[in-house]
């Protein structure tokens, strides 16, 4: 079933509860999801982003021109954007597409079935939409289902685990899905780090090792038609406060990326996944790499879905650039800290947008100034 917003009061004073089934037969959407007019997406089509594609079976073939190819095409892709593309990445495309499909199953459902994940304030797992979240304007045209995975071997069921203690039972398929989709991702993070190693110059193993324990976030974002897709965004701009992210978007399109003070939107390519730096390698790299602004516009006709990985060390993990990129400790562009401490950051204080690293760090020197 085909759902479409509605809004209607909740137990929280604010707040409100998006429900895809019933505002597709209303002619205007809710006020809280207007955006002012300057953030508003141009009807027009925007220009396409430039997102090179790295072939990865062949930077792993150790072919020297390969390999030189693809570490050449990633620097200056990490440089300028933060946004590439990796192909032939050993992703079994059945298990991509059964994720999509379970996709379909959970959004399809009715509210009240996927409210038994319901997120919990303060809390980054679980299914939440718009109004379930703690801000009440600008609010994206979406629905999200989120969950926690770790690399670590005694985690090895985590995501099974999660959704049959919230959804039981019936859901051992689905979790069995989204468990092995994101073993595969953390798979794919471990080898793309391996080629942003080698185009930072620095050791191959580097940034593998400091993930090799990966504590990072599963996201499903699904993008209801709306029908007033120039009024509202489906992910308001923003950059990942995470380390990486692997998108695989299906083949609707709508990710637009903020570069040359210009919206491009890249084009899907379901054979490849969208790679970009957060915020977390952007520190991790001493700045030389960029997290970049993006967003996600909506449309009329389709809904769309995305599934995003959102690679993250281990929570106290000190994210700390290598010494190579660091000429003496003045040029460090950003504390030492915590991941947990940035994720607690964005979760609490502050609402993911184009300046959080920067607004992180100065708010961590003031509570350090504090002490
Ligand atoms: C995100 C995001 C874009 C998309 O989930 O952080 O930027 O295309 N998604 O869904
Ligand atoms: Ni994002």
């Amino acid at each position: 079933m085909l759902t479409s917003p509605v809004v209607s009061p909740s137990k929280e004073t604010t707040s409100l509860v998006f429900d895809a089934s019933i505002l597709q037969k209303e002619t205007n959407i809710p006020s809280q999801f207007i955006w002012p007019d300057h953030e508003k997406p141009l009807l027009e089509p925007s220009p396409q982003l430039d997102v090179p594609p790295i072939d990865l079976k062949a930077f792993f073939s150790g072919e020297p021109h390969d390999v030189s190819n693809a570490t050449r095409l990633v620097n200056s892709a990490c440089q300028e954007h933060g946004f590439f593309q990796v192909f032939n990445h050993g992703v079994d495309v059945k298990l991509i597409n059964e994720a999509h499909e379970m996709m379909n199953l959970f959004f399809g459902m009715p509210l009240l079935e996927k409210q038994k994940a319901q997120r919990k304030f303060g809390d980054y797992c679980g299914y939440a939409s718009s109004f379930t979240n703690r801000f009440s304007s600008k609010l994206p045209w979406k629905e999200t289902l989120s969950f926690r995975y770790s690399a670590d071997p005694n985690c090895s069921t985590i995501v099974r685990d999660y959704f049959l203690n919230v959804m039981g039972e019936d859901f051992s398929d689905f979790g069995r899905v989204c468990q092995e989709y994101s073993e595969a991702m953390s798979k794919l993070s471990l080898d793309i780090l391996e080629l942003l190693g080698m185009s930072l110059g620095i050791e191959r193993s580097h940034f593998r090792d400091i993930y090799k324990d990966n504590d990072s976030i599963m996201r499903l974002n699904y993008y209801p038609p709306c029908q007033k897709p120039d009024l509202t965004l489906g992910t308001g701009p923003h950059c990942d406060p995470t380390s990486l992210t692997i998108l695989h978007q299906d083949d609707v399109g709508g990710l637009q990326v903020f570069v040359d003070q210009k919206w491009h939107s890249v084009t899907p390519r379901p054979e490849a996944f969208v790679v970009n730096i957060g915020d977390t390698f952007m520190a991790l790299s001493n700045g030389l790499y960029k997290s970049c602004l993006h967003r996600a516009v909506v449309n009329r006709d389709s809904p769309r879905k995305s599934l995003a990985f959102f690679l993250s060390p281990r929570m106290n993990k000190v994210v700390r650039p290598p010494t190579a990129l660091v000429e003496d400790e003045n040029s460090r562009k950003y504390p030492d800290f915590m991941w947990s401490t940035l994720l607690e950051f964005t979760q609490k204080h502050y609402r993911a947008d184009m300046k959080t690293l920067d607004a992180f760090s100065n708010w961590l020197q003031m509570e350090r100034n504090k002490i």
